[in-house]
């Protein structure tokens, strides 16, 4: 979908200035700049990157603007690929050709070069019932041949006589793959590309850093870091401003903070509130606007947060809980924090807590402050906080 925003300029048709998913275009995307810049810098000076973030801050956005950017300069040929769906090298290769046959179509002599060349591997060929675009499947059994296929796709782009950049996205599927060398493999072939870049992105920070900051590893050191935080307050409280105020709606300051402090500015709960605030139909925001739709939330999530509940041992829930009214932890076994919220011992505690970041209930971060807990899903925290 988003090769086809990206090559055949096609643009959704836009209901509400605050998506929830996807990408409409720079009017609907906040500020990013500094990151934009350095994605920018990187890829004009030859340099892999990495993207890292908490799950919904908004890395495949930020890809996506900056692809629109490259593409709208016709500075390069970008590709993008999302391998969280794919199990193994197939399903690698099967993305890779895909992404290629969509950024390269028939009617250009580069795209003509590239069918024939994609149906000498006869491929089968279905399109995608929203899209329209065309999706490949390659029926190639042996891991050698899919590699050769990937060697070949790379190369096809390496000597296309344009730079391009490859965007993979949820990079770290790749060590879920059966075939155990792919990691090691696709290092290699990277490095022997002369006018191909690479952005990888991922929210599984601790299987990203291992992957990228581990000496052992073939990715160690190989790219630039680019931790993706939330976006500045100003900017999204201009931003929200400006999109209310355009739809002839209007929202004084102090709403904003409020939006932006309960949600922690995390970039998907603060267009989630603006999306339904603006479909509202409130010409001005007040304070019971936002309460009356936290709470419309609050009953759509409940019968999920209950099954969480039933899946979750007493202890993980309690201490789920716990670090929910409290916002952040830094310090979940320290005796205070275990009395007040009757935890047991430190024991349980640690306990409950490896099993909750395994879950990605929680998650855990650092600030200047040292190292602390909170609860990964932002409306499901202030629920706990406020309901339970
Ligand atoms: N700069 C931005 N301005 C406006 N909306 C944004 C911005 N960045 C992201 N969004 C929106 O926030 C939501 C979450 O963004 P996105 O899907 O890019 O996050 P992500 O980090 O890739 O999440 P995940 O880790 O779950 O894949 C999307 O609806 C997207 O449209
Ligand atoms: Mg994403």
């Amino acid at each position: 979908m988003y090769n086809a925003f990206c090559t055949f300029g096609h643009m959704a048709k836009v209901t509400t200035p605050f998506p929830v998913s996807g990408y409409l275009g720079p009017s609907y995307f906040c500020d990013r700049q500094e990151e934009t810049q350095e994605l920018l810098s990187a890829i004009s000076g030859g340099r892999n990157v990495t993207v890292f973030s908490l799950r919904r801050m908004g890395k495949t956005a930020l890809i996506r603007h900056f692809f629109h950017k490259l593409s709208s300069e016709k500075a390069c040929q970008t590709l993008y690929l999302d391998i969280m769906p794919t199990a193994d090298l197939k399903g690698f290769t099967n993305q890779l050709a895909t992404a290629l046959v969509q950024t390269f179509p028939e009617n250009t002599s580069l795209g003509k070069k590239m069918w024939q060349w994609i149906k000498g591997l006869r491929p089968q060929v279905s399109f995608d019932p929203f899209s329209g675009l065309p999706q490949l499947s390659l029926d190639m059994v042996r891991a050698e041949e899919q590699q050769a296929t990937i060697r070949s796709l790379f190369n096809f782009l390496d000597e296309s006589g344009k730079k391009s950049v490859i965007a993979i996205d949820e990079f770290q599927q790749i060590t879920r793959y059966p075939e155990t060398s792919t990691e090691a493999w696709l290092r290699s072939e990277i490095q022997s590309l002369k006018h191909v870049n690479f952005i990888f992105c991922g929210s599984q920070k601790h299987l990203l850093l291992e992957m990228f900051n581990s000496a052992k590893r073939p990715f160690y050191a190989s790219t630039q870091m680019l931790p993706i935080g939330a976006i500045d307050k100003d900017a999204y409280a201009r931003f929200i401003t400006h999109h209310f105020k355009k739809g002839g709606m209007t929202i004084d300051a102090a709403e904003i903070d409020y939006i932006l402090d309960w949600t922690r500015q995390h970039t998907f709960y603060v267009q989630s509130i603006c999306n339904r605030l603006y479909q509202s139909g409130s010409k001005k925001i007040v304070k019971d606007t936002i309460q009356s739709i936290i709470e419309k939330i609050f009953k759509e999530n409940e019968a999920v947060y209950f099954t969480f509940r039933e899946l979750l041992t007493g202890p993980q829930w309690a201490l789920l809980k716990a670090i929910a009214k409290e916002g952040r932890v830094f310090a979940p076994t320290a005796m205070g924090f275990i009395q007040q919220y009757d935890l047991g011992s430190p024991a349980t505690v640690k306990r409950s807590l490896e099993s909750l970041l395994d879950k990605e209930m929680i998650f855990r971060e650092n600030n200047s402050d040292g190292t602390f807990l909170q609860v990964y899903d932002l409306f499901l925290s202030r629920w706990l906080e406020y309901k339970q």
